[in-house]
């Protein structure tokens, strides 16, 4: 029982020196860590969306593989927005290419993700009907979205 008590508030303590460390980054590192982590989103929708463009461009098609996709980044999708909550416009020193422009303009840029993810599971719902004769579609719907976003919000 003892030890059990000991072993608990060693655990607590190195949770909360854990939590000491978080609180003690730099708003730089801090910045930075939003930047990694917003960007760890992109890759991951790039990945994603990835199976799709090769069967749209005439890949063997993957029913599945398709819905999966469209799944997967209706929930990335559904990521940006928060992933955004922090404004780093005002930090230097960043290696990111989102516009400074995003943090006065949120509810747009907002929109625009809003705009995947409902083009994503209108996708979703067009593979479930349609098969590998909705592939193309599907794709066509998507790819826009991404695009919308990037003409406003991400530098070249
Ligand atoms: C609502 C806006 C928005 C949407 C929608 C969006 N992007 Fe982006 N994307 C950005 C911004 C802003 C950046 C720059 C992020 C940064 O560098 O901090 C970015 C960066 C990226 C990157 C580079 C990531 C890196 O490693 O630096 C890739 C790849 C990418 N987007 C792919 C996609 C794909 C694929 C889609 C659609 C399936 C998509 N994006 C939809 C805004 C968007």
């Amino acid at each position: 029982m003892k030890r059990i008590a000991l072993t608990g508030a060693v655990l607590l303590g190195s949770l909360m020196s854990f939590n000491l460390v978080a609180a003690e980054l730099s708003a730089e590192e801090q910045a930075a860590q939003n930047v990694a982590n917003r960007q760890a989103i992109f890759k991951l929708l790039s990945v994603s969306n990835a199976p799709l463009g090769a069967m749209a461009r005439g890949g063997a098609y993957d029913g599945d593989a398709a819905k999966l996709a469209a799944q997967r980044l209706a929930i990335l999708g559904g990521m940006i927005p928060a992933a955004f909550e922090a404004d780093t416009s005002g930090v230097t020193g960043l290696t990111t290419r989102a516009s400074t422009t995003i943090w006065g303009n949120k509810a747009d840029f907002d929109k625009l993700a809003g705009d995947l993810v409902t083009a994503a599971n209108e996708a979703l719902a067009t593979l479930e009907a349609q098969g590998e004769a909705g592939v193309r579609g599907a794709v066509g719907a998507i790819g826009p979205k991404c695009g919308a976003c990037h003409d406003r919000y991400r530098l070249d």
